[in-house]
């Protein structure tokens, strides 16, 4: 037996042609997982990273910024894409696109609550429409390759349920996996994920789905393998300021030392500079400098020199000099 009951649920998962080392995957989160931070969950124990949402359109309509996204290296592979539209045949474009680029598969976006993706029939409002999810999904998988896999909420609408058969949908048009956060859309982030949904889903369906939403250490990821008999877990808000929690699940509970802290964001700081740039890296790292240091004592006024600052050798020193700090007054 083993000591800690979340150990018998992580394993080694297959995709199609790919076997991921683990079922841990590190959610797509639009402005944070850029490949700076993906590195860095994947070093941590994350089995597989998707990238931030590209839109199909985008992709269409040559915007480099849409290809950008999709940047990767052997760091932190292998990457899932994940794309967003509402045309079958543009989505099947760019997941060829991508899937010609390197891409080791696609994950098709359609969860996203925001007004400016919803009010053109993208994101989560695919979830009032199973017909056209089967046939995006057909489509794509049709044009590549690859595994395709579906992100998808508990519906459109509160009270109006429709993951399960927007989920059959998407096993119906070849999906390879689905993985449900159980919020409704116009819940947007607040309220709970409703782990009933993901079980009804998981028991709907014969492929894979993956579990999400709410979790955030060793007791949330095991209730949701033991609530929902999901075959893998997704962790976005969890691993903000906090690449360790795929460590930690893997079953190395130690917490992040302050070195350790310390160490991260400078990495992070490094890789994110050598992306991005000073101009546009900077101004980035100040969210995540925040969430490293949530809860550490004196972090406002670090957190408020940072965002002052627009140089990489003044957050450096910053940092140095808060660390050196709270270490001698441990
Ligand atoms: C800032 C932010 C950005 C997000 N961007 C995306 C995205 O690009 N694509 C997507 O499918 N979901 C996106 N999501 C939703 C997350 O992937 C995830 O489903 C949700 O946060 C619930 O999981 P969690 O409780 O582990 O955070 C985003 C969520 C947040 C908070």
């Amino acid at each position: 037996m083993s000591a800690n009951p979340l150990q018998a649920y992580i394993r080694p998962i297959t995709i199609g042609n790919l076997t991921l080392s683990n079922n841990m995957i590190l959610a797509p989160l639009a402005g944070v997982t850029d490949l700076a931070f993906r590195i860095l969950c994947k070093e941590q124990g994350a089995g597989l990273v998707v990238s931030e949402m590209i839109s199909a359109k985008g992709v269409h309509y040559g915007g480099n910024g849409s290809i950008e996204l999709a940047r990767t290296d052997l760091r932190e592979a292998p990457l899932c894409v994940q794309i967003f539209g509402s045309e079958p045949d543009l989505l099947a474009e760019a997941a060829k696109r991508f899937q010609d680029e390197g891409a080791p598969m696609i994950d098709i976006n359609m969860g996203c609550p925001m007004r400016k993706i919803t009010g053109n029939g993208e994101g989560s409002a695919l979830l009032q429409q199973p017909k056209l999810i089967e046939k995006i999904v057909r489509t794509v998988k049709s044009n590549v390759d690859i595994p395709v896999t579906v992100k998808m909420r508990k519906g459109f609408v509160s009270g109006t349920e429709t993951a399960v058969e927007c989920a059959l949908a998407a096993e119906a048009g070849g999906a390879d996996w689905v993985t449900v956060h159980g919020r409704f859309r116009d819940e947007y982030y607040t309220g709970v994920s409703d782990l009933n949904c993901i079980r009804r889903v998981k028991e709907a369906l014969r492929i894979p789905v993956i579990g999400n939403g709410d979790i955030v250490d060793t007791k949330t990821a095991l209730r949701m393998f033991q609530e929902t008999d999901c075959d893998g877990i997704m962790i976005g808000r969890g691993a903000l300021g906090n690449p360790w929690i795929f460590r930690e699940l893997s079953g190395f509970a130690n917490a992040p030392t302050l070195a350790e802290k310390k160490a991260m964001i400078l990495r992070h700081l490094d890789l994110v500079m050598t992306f991005k740039g000073e101009t546009l890296g900077v101004p980035e790292m100040r969210k995540h400098v925040a969430w490293y240091l949530k809860g550490l004592r004196g972090a406002a006024k670090v957190r408020d020199a940072v965002c002052r600052s627009g140089k990489q050798q003044e957050i450096i020193s910053i940092l140095e000099e808060y660390f050196k700090e709270i270490e001698v007054s441990q």
